[in-house]
């Protein structure tokens, strides 16, 4: 039986570690709040001038090494974000030209916080049909890209924020706290035997898309940008933090018990559940609706807050490395994001 295997995968961070004390510095906050909101206690942002391709790069490098693939092996590279780079091209034909991958193809794919489950689901295909043997699949983001505030500038000396850029920053805690600057990624390649990925379920629902949405720079308007857009704030997400918990603990469960049954497994039957890191809560309400005891349940939230696309490589990276997957365990990913998007993956490690 040809299944996709995974061969090696890496991390890589922004270079500013931004302790939640740090914020309330910024802006009306406290880690308290964060803390018993989210579950985060720290982040990482990038310095100037680094962007979710740089950090695509530095974790592809780890998971090549780790794969022990040359990276003239690489014959597809799928890139999951939602911050690229630039408007257009993704980041994937950037990420292609770094690598030095003469006219290997690069797909983007925009589904936020499943971008990496969908990812998943789209080299599976490529490789079980024979378009591809050996693919890289990246989840990257900058989202202090979208901070109010310049944490590089700050720390370089610029002056701390006035009354009215703190209450401008206040404006926007209840999403700026939760988000970190992180890349992840993963090697990919067909072999025969049990390990590799076996299965996928994933759902789309944009009924309630402004839940969580960047109200500017799209072709919805012309020009797709405008000074009333940055004086209102609306190049910044808008989020309805309840309903995207709400669809968070209602969503990941169903998707991860009817993808088990699917598969002929049981929920019981998994060794690690590696869900999508959007916030402690959210992820401890989805291990009690499944009834899955502590230790098959992978948490890192604390230590790196919301990453997108990066979240479950690099919860992938360090359950692998730290010995909580071991081969022959049976992993499930799961993810919910903006859009609706959600799914699941389940893995033969
Ligand atoms: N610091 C201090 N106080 C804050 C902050 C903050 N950072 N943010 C909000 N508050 C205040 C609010 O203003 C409100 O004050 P009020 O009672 O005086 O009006 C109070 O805290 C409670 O706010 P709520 O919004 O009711 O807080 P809630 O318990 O819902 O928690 C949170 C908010 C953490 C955002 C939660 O709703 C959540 O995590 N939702 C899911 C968000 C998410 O996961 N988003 C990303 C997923 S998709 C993706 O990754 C792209």
């Amino acid at each position: 039986m040809l299944r996709t295997r995974l061969l090696g995968t890496g991390f890589s961070l922004g270079e500013h570690l931004v302790k939640n004390e740090a914020l309330s510095g910024l802006m009306d906050t406290s880690d308290q709040w964060i803390r018993e909101r989210s579950g985060i206690e720290q982040r990482y942002y990038v310095k100037d001038g680094t962007t979710t391709t740089d950090l695509g790069l530095r974790a592809a490098h780890i998971a090549l090494a780790d794969a022990k693939v040359a990276t003239e092996e690489i014959d597809y590279i799928v890139f999951a974000t939602m911050t690229p780079d630039h408007f257009f091209p993704g980041c994937g034909a950037i990420l292609q030209s770094r690598l030095g991958l003469d006219t290997v193809p690069a797909l983007d794919i925009r589904q936020q916080c499943t971008g990496f489950i969908y990812g998943l689901q789209v080299c599976d295909a490529l490789v079980r049909s024979g378009q591809s043997k050996t693919i890289l699949l990246v989840g990257a983001e900058v989202h202090s890209g979208f901070m109010p505030w310049n944490w590089d500038s700050l720390l370089h000396g610029g002056p701390p924020p006035s009354e009215k850029e703190r209450a401008w920053n206040t404006r926007f805690r209840d999403r700026t706290v939760l988000f970190g600057d992180a890349g992840g990624a993963c090697v990919l390649r067909g072999a025969e035997g049990e390990r590799g990925l076996i299965g996928f379920e994933v759902h789309s629902d944009g009924r309630d898309y402004q839940s969580l949405y960047v109200p500017s720079c799209g072709f919805a308007q012309r020009p797709y940008v405008t000074e009333g857009d940055l004086r209102e704030g609306r190049h910044i997400p808008e989020m309805n933090g309840k309903q995207v918990f709400k669809m968070a603990v209602t969503r990941m469960p169903e998707v991860v018990r009817s993808l088990c049954a699917k598969n002929g497994y049981s929920v019981r039957d998994l060794d690690l559940l590696i869900a999508h890191q959007a916030n402690l809560r959210i992820n401890e309400a989805v291990q009690k609706a499944l009834e899955l005891p502590d230790e098959k349940v992978f948490h890192n939230i604390q230590r790196y807050g919301n990453t997108t696309a990066a979240t479950i490589p690099i919860a992938l990276d360090e359950a692998r490395k730290s010995g909580r997957v071991k081969e022959g365990d049976l992993v499930c990913f799961v993810g919910l994001g903006a859009g609706f998007h959600w799914g699941a993956a389940l893995m033969r490690a």
